[in-house]
């Protein structure tokens, strides 16, 4: 029996992981930190707040004490920190918070973690710490770092920490990049459930610029089963690219979901650009799937129809989070891109 110390774990990804890990890896208890923020829901977690492999904490990263009895009490093995703020729209709008949490936070964590000798500290990083590409090639691990929002540049500085801890203290560490992910319980100010969101209500969809921008999607069980991949299998001190194989324009996805949902095409409007917006982004995940014998096992179309589905019958969901903060949010996020 593991014990892990997920962060997190109430958001998109954090909650996809922690739910696969309950469900594939019963000899694994999790330790659920999350602070709940406006992305943090524990709807997220239905069904599995009173499974006894679960300890679900409301509580903040950088809460050092906190922390620190976590580690004690449940004699964490490992941290797999996904904690962080995530959106880089609101990243232009307020960056202090995201150096707060993604950077100063994960301090706080690598610290008691080298204090209490943890076994493995996996960090969730972004591709976006790698900045942008052109119309060829692909991200490797050793592309250099060149973070162009004020997310991908506390992502990078986060791992630049985790670095600098593995280098100077030995901590056993592991970092992943991935790309774009989508699937249940993302949050609808990210593109693909954002889109949904507004077709459903018959609402425009707002496409930055011409909207030829591309992402590697990837669904987020695939990631969630290279997370556990790199926590089990993977040597210290090493850092693995995780994507999909899968370029789409921002276009692209759009059609999918509208022609998906019935919705016409007339419903794309095309707004301003986002300030310094990253053209492209591809990931080579050569390594991970030749070292950890990793493989992505959902196609796009078939991720966007379970996507949508999941959308679809889970509309209560869909009802609360949109309420109240998220309207606020929207107004002042899309007013002047009109
Ligand atoms: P999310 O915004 O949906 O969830 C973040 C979670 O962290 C929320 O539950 C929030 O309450 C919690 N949190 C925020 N600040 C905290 C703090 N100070 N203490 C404790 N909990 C805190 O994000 P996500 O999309 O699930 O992303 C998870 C991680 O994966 C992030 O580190 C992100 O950088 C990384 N990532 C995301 C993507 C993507 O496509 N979404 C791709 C690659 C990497
Ligand atoms: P997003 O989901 O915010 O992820 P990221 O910026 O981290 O890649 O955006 C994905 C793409 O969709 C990106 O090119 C920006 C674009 N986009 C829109 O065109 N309109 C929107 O309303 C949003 C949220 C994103």
């Amino acid at each position: 029996m593991r014990t892990i110390l997920v962060t997190g774990g109430a958001g998109f990804i954090g909650a996809n992981f922690v739910r696969m890990v309950l469900e594939e890896h019963p000899d694994t208890t999790v330790v659920n930190l999350d602070v709940l923020t406006y992305a943090g829901n524990i709807e997220n977690l239905k069904g599995y707040t009173a499974n006894p492999n679960h300890v679900f904490v409301r509580g903040d990263i950088g809460d050092a004490a906190l922390v620190a009895g976590l580690m004690d009490k449940y004699k964490i093995g490992a941290v797999i920190n996904f904690a962080a703020e995530s959106h880089v729209d609101r990243s232009l709008v307020e960056p202090g918070v995201f150096i707060q949490t993604n950077v100063q936070g994960t301090l706080t964590l690598l610290k008691i973690a080298l204090e209490k000798k943890i076994e493995r500290f996996v960090q969730i990083s972004t591709d976006e710490v790698y900045g942008s590409l052109g119309p060829e090639g692909f991200f490797t691990e050793s592309t250099p770092l060149a973070p162009n929002s004020p997310y991908s540049a506390s992502k990078a500085a986060a791992d630049m920490l985790v670095r600098a801890f593995g280098h100077s203290w030995g901590l056993p560490y592991n970092i992943t990049r991935c790309s774009n992910n989508y699937g249940p319980y993302q949050f609808p100010e990210k593109m693909i459930p954002l889109m949904i969101n507004n077709a459903l209500n018959n609402k425009p969809l707002p496409v930055y610029g011409d909207g030829l921008y591309v992402r590697d999607w990837l669904y987020v069980y695939d990631h969630c089963t290279a997370i556990w991949k790199v926590l089990t299998k993977a040597p210290a001190g090493t850092i693995y690219n995780i994507g999909g194989n899968n370029e789409k324009t921002n276009l692209e996805v759009i059609r999918l979901i509208l022609n998906r949902l019935g919705k016409p095409h007339s419903l794309i409007h095309h707004v301003k650009d986002r300030p310094g917006h990253d053209r492209r982004y591809a990931i080579d995940s050569a390594k991970i799937m030749k070292e950890l014998d990793w493989r992505p096992t959902v196609t796009f179309e078939e991720g966007v129809n379970r996507t949508i589905d999941w959308y679809l019958a889970n509309t209560d969901w869909l009802k609360h989070v949109v309420s109240g903060q998220y309207q606020q949010y929207y107004e002042s996020m899309y007013a002047n891109r009109r």
